[in-house]
């Protein structure tokens, strides 16, 4: 990830903070609209009540504001990793995933995220991904060896 994408993601936390879980309503929404199999992997209460976007929106920001500090997410991202295999994720999972992440970027920030915003942002992602498919690679090769 380029230092001037780190400085846009960062840039761009005001207006997240604000609509952070409008951002991961849509996520979902249009998700799992186009890929209903993904349906039951996310549990319906809590997408339901809203803690599942919000917890989603958390993360998100969190790691947009440590986008310089990744070792403070250190805990967090092997936390999301054991969610993750408790549920099956896979890798190729990501790039729907991400597809919908920035979609959902672009409709809520509108004007402001220009082609750049949005680059920078797959560019956190992508970042994101590649911490977390090889941790639960290695979960899930702990777990079959067990
Ligand atoms: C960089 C990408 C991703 C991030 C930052 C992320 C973040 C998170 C977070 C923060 C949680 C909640 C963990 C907890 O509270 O313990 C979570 C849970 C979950 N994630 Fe992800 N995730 C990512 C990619 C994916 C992908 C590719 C899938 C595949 C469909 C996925 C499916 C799920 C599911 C099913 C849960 C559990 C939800 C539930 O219990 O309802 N995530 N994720």
């Amino acid at each position: 990830m380029l230092d001037q994408q780190k400085k846009i993601v960062q840039s761009t936390l005001p207006a997240l903070k604000v609509h952070g879980e409008e951002i991961t309503r849509y996520f979902y929404q249009e998700m799992l609209g186009a890929h209903p199999e993904l349906r039951s992997m996310f549990n319906a209460s809590d997408q339901a009540d809203g803690t599942q976007a919000k917890r989603l929106a958390g993360a998100i920001l969190a790691y947009a504001g440590n986008i310089d500090r990744l070792d403070l997410l250190g805990s967090a991202v092997n936390q999301i990793a054991r969610s993750h295999v408790r549920v099956h994720v896979q890798a190729d999972q990501y790039p729907i995933v991400g597809k919908y992440l920035l979609l959902a970027i672009k409709a809520v920030l509108g004007d402001a995220a220009t082609p750049e915003v949005i680059e920078a942002w797959g560019a956190a992602y992508a970042q994101l991904a590649d911490i977390l498919i090889p941790m639960e690679k290695g979960m899930y090769a702990a777990a079959a060896a067990d």
